[in-house]
């Protein structure tokens, strides 16, 4: 490989990268616009990739199309932060050069060496038109690596292809390297269709990071209707009573609705269970979904220099129906950081990291209210940039549903969060959304929360979306909303019965330093 020519042709294509975002971002409106969420000044983002710290400093990675606000041919773009608080733009670090990454730099994930260097491993993406009688598109996708040649990470040298496209045992896709240092050695997982079209994660050895020995199948998944499992995650998580547990995760393309679960077009979600190197993996539960909100896909985690399991997911637009926001410069956003714990129950905890409470500005405590039926009561004359925190007290309250709208505004729209003791969920109705999709989600709540009596709510209110956090992370939802122009109220409200709030209280939060 013609290291200098490589270089200077990816150089070439980062420039162009920057001056496309640059003209989306020129034109771009900000009624939706998050303040506290992750997004690209222009264009459209994807999963979240290549999360590390290094040097001192937050890395987050992301899927993007610099140069419209629909999917189109990936690169990564890039923020970095000292304090997962305030964030600064970094230049877009990867873009399509090579030839096997022509048609996309797609996701991956960011180790540092041995030599103390940043590495960022991604699939090289080529698209194949078949001349077959449905003109199907087949992917031929390799993995790939780039070394950082900073300490700011700003400048990266593409390795070109570590593992090639494994051409008869896959079906076409091969994709989404994650790779973590364990007991000596270094592992990959890579989500596959494999040439049966059942949805498969392949596991890879390296003593080196350059050198990769394919291991296994770590994992099938055996219902037949899900063909693919892209961006495959896999780590350990300990209890504070010291069990240890390994969590494997995916985004299964193909899985049918059921019921309450599977609602969006593809789902994220996790099993949890016991693995031995070079063992498969052994589930002990079933498929759960990390957000049961209508945005949620692709999420990634990565370990904090404090161990601290972190994860990101991607705030996806819906697959069909409106996507207004496409109208406005930009696309897609990630949800705040969340941390990831095993509980004494041997279930996931999923909580913004406490980092996320150094936004709060100015509190407004409500403490105690009673609200009867069918009444309403204003809590905030401004959604966006709210955190509210609400206890409801379930045994008191009499309501078939209550809890709140939020971007309450004109002509009646409004997202509604509520608790519904019918179906005993909590719920996310935006059959009142001011603009694009609408349904509602709806998340469950253990046996234990509902025999408590309580629902402790922690709403996330940016400027498109809601993020509701239920029951101190027993499950989250993350769903746009997409209110009218004007100020867009949150709403307490009791439905065909009462409602105890033992207690609420309003923060107003400042931005991320990314508007
Ligand atoms: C998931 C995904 C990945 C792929 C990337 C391409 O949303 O399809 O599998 O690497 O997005 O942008």
């Amino acid at each position: 490989m013609d290291t200098d020519h490589v270089n200077k042709d990816h150089a070439q294509a980062l420039i162009r990268a920057e001056a496309g975002v640059a003209a989306l971002a020129a034109r771009r409106s900000d009624r939706w616009y998050p303040q506290f969420h992750i997004a690209s000044d222009g264009g459209w983002i994807n999963d979240p990739n290549g999360l590390c710290y290094y040097h001192g400093r937050w890395h987050v990675f992301y899927q993007l199309h610099p140069y419209g606000t629909q999917w189109g041919p990936m690169h990564w773009g890039h923020v970095s932060s000292e304090d997962m608080v305030t964030w600064r733009r970094e230049p877009v670090a990867l873009a399509p050069s090579l030839e096997q990454d022509r048609d996309g730099v797609f996701s991956g994930s960011a180790v540092i060496g041995d030599d103390g260097r940043l590495r960022l491993f991604y699939t090289g993406n080529i698209t194949i038109q078949q001349r077959g009688e449905n003109h199907a598109e087949e992917l031929y996708e390799a993995q790939m690596l780039a070394e950082a040649q900073d300490d700011d990470a700003r400048v990266f040298t593409k390795r070109g292809v570590v593992v090639a496209f494994p051409e008869d045992a896959v079906h076409s896709d091969f994709r989404d390297p994650k790779v973590w240092k364990q007991d000596g050695a270094w592992y990959m997982i890579v989500g596959a269709r494999s040439a049966r079209e059942r949805g498969q994660i392949w596991l890879y050895t390296s003593q080196d990071l350059v050198s990769w020995e394919f291991s296994r199948v770590l994992y099938e998944h055996p219902d037949p209707d899900v063909y693919m499992l892209e961006c495959p995650d896999f780590f350990a998580l300990r209890s504070d009573s010291g069990g240890m547990k390994w969590v494997l995760c995916f985004s299964a393309m193909g899985s049918k609705p059921c019921g309450f679960m599977n609602r969006n077009a593809n789902n994220a979600g996790y099993m949890i269970g016991t693995w031995e190197p070079h063992g498969c993996f052994h589930p002990e539960t079933g498929f759960r979904l990390w957000d049961w909100g209508h945005n949620f896909y692709a999420p990634q985690s990565f370990e904090g220099p404090d161990s601290r399991r972190i994860m990101y997911g991607w705030m996806s637009p819906e697959t069909s129906g409106p996507v207004p926001v496409q109208e406005d410069g930009w696309c897609g956003n990630l949800t705040l950081p969340r941390e990831l714990a095993l509980d004494k129950d041997g279930s996931i905890r999923i909580t913004p990291v406490k980092e996320t409470e150094a936004l709060r500005t100015s509190q407004y405590k409500f403490g105690k209210i009673s609200l009867g039926a069918e009444e309403q009561l204003i809590i905030a004359e401004e959604s966006a940039g709210t955190e509210i925190e609400m206890v409801i007290d379930l045994n008191s309250s009499t309501a078939e549903r209550c809890g709140l709208k939020v971007h309450a505004g004109g002509q009646g729209s409004y997202t509604y969060i509520a608790y519904d003791d019918q179906i005993q969920r909590i719920v996310v109705d935006r059959q009142a959304a001011a603009e694009g999709g609408r349904g509602y989600r709806a998340a469950p709540l253990s046996s234990e929360s509902l025999s408590s009596g309580r629902v402790a709510l922690r709403i996330f209110i940016d400027r498109g979306c809601v993020e509701a956090y239920i029951n101190n992370g027993e499950q989250v939802m993350s769903s746009f909303s997409y209110p009218v122009e004007g100020p867009g109220k949150s709403i307490l409200l009791a439905e065909r019965g009462t409602m105890e709030i033992e207690s609420l209280t309003v923060h107003r939060l400042r931005g991320i330093g990314l508007s």
